[in-house]
């Protein structure tokens, strides 16, 4: 456990690509789906021990705006846990008591799962633990664009001159607005690229890829990652 270690800093922010369900399912012989399932399961279990550690945003990264190229039985198996997860999410992280929000164009969603992504929000509004932010159909280009085209409406309404755009016009118009950036970028499955995730965000982040399948992702790897990035010198440009 990290609280044994008193003198480990913890990341404020931490980003998870949740990736490898497809392979973990594969090594078994088993359909991809199954591996979704497994990797649903763990989200549950990871999310609750990392909100214990005193992190104060977790991002996962569930479902990509390109996920959608996928076999339609494939979403559909996915969409179908997504409405399952969100109806136990709804009580699951009550005792515990995480604030449930989302990112990415929830209108490409079926109306019930929109539903469900509202009620989880709702019932969870007041809770004063950790933000879990769940990333569902979303991707940094298509968030980058939609704040261009804000910015664009806001210059052709006379709301903002072009010539005194900030850093802060661009990233309080991404979905991540009032967030802090992730310290901490944590990818399984073993790739190192960020898959459409956070390419604003990220500027200074620490990026920790592990060969670990996100369903074989427990409560040890986590710590490994937290012991990793407190290796790490953050200079952000400096000295
Ligand atoms: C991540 O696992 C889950 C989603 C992208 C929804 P994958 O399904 O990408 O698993 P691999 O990478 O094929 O093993
Ligand atoms: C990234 O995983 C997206 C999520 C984990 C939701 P992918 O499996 O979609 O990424 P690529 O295709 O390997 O880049
Ligand atoms: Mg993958």
């Amino acid at each position: 456990m990290i609280n044994n270690h008193s003198d480990w800093h913890i990341p404020e922010h931490v980003g998870i690509i949740m990736d490898g369900n497809g392979r973990w399912a594969k090594k078994r012989a088993l359909p991809r789906s199954v591996g979704h399932k497994y990797g649903a399961q763990n989200f549950r279990k990871i999310t609750r021990y990392i909100s214990k550690q005193g992190v104060k945003v977790l991002t996962l990264y569930a479902f990509s705006t390109e996920n959608w190229k996928r076999p339609a039985d494939e979403v559909g198996a996915l969409m179908k846990l997504f409405r399952q997860y969100l109806v136990d999410s709804l009580t699951d992280f009550r005792e515990d008591d995480i604030k449930v929000v989302f990112i990415g164009d929830r209108s490409a969603f079926d109306p019930k799962l929109v539903e469900l992504i509202n009620e989880s929000e709702e019932v969870a509004k007041d809770r004063k633990g950790m933000l879990l932010n769940i990333a569902m159909n979303y991707g940094s280009r298509d968030e980058i664009l939609r704040a261009v085209k804000m910015i664009g409406r806001d210059i052709r309404d006379h709301k903002l001159d072009p010539d005194q755009i900030t850093e802060e016009d661009i990233s309080s118009r991404l979905y991540t607005a009032h967030l802090p950036d992730p310290d901490l970028i944590i990818r399984t499955g073993g790739e190192f690229r960020l898959s459409n995730f956070m390419l604003y965000q990220s500027a200074y982040s620490e990026f920790y890829s592990t060969e670990t399948l996100w369903p074989d992702f427990h409560e040890d790897d986590f710590d490994k990652a937290v012991m990793e990035f407190n290796r790490r010198n953050r200079r952000f440009g400096g000295v």
